[in-house]
């Protein structure tokens, strides 16, 4: 039979010195839960994935063939496709976006659909390896699309 620990009054109060019951706000910002949809045979997804998982991101992966299904779903522009789509709170993201973005984006909450980076930039998160190129994070909403942040690699550059 499983045996649940009711904790003591002592160890809640230990837990909420510790702050693991209550944690700090920004705390709990980092670590929204992702789900990743992906096909099974890219490999740069994972490298994504990892990506998301080594900055606090608590991610789900759902290997599909139905990516272009999901993303008119959730209405991701066909202009802005990349090779993955993930969903956070509420919002796709589209392609190789730099955590940092995400965590913007879920600090500001736009009004928006969310976030892209269309194609495979060279030395966005997961497309390591060649010379790094400047690119930009696209917001996209019912009303259109606009740069929401600019990278080279995984550094913000404006
Ligand atoms: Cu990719
Ligand atoms: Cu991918």
């Amino acid at each position: 039979m499983l045996k649940i620990d009711v904790p003591t009054r002592r160890g809640v109060l230990a837990l909420l010195a510790a702050g693991l019951i209550f944690p700090s706000r920004s705390l709990r910002a980092e670590t929204p839960a992702m789900h990743v949809h992906k096909d099974p045979d890219c490999g740069c997804c994972g490298g994504w994935v990892d990506h998301l998982r080594s900055a606090g991101f608590a991610v789900t992966v759902d290997e599909t063939s139905e990516l272009t299904a999901i993303r008119t779903r959730l209405r991701v522009p066909p202009a802005l496709s990349s090779c993955h789509t993930a969903e956070v709170a509420g919002y796709a993201i589209e392609g190789h976006v730099p955590a940092e973005a995400i965590r913007r984006l879920l600090e500001t909450r736009p009004t928006a659909f969310g976030l892209a980076v269309p194609g495979m930039p060279t030395g966005s998160p997961g497309m390591e390896g060649g010379t790094p190129v400047a690119y930009d994070v696209i917001l996209f909403a019912a009303g259109g699309q606009r740069p929401f942040m600019r990278f080279i690699g995984t550094k913000s550059i404006g």
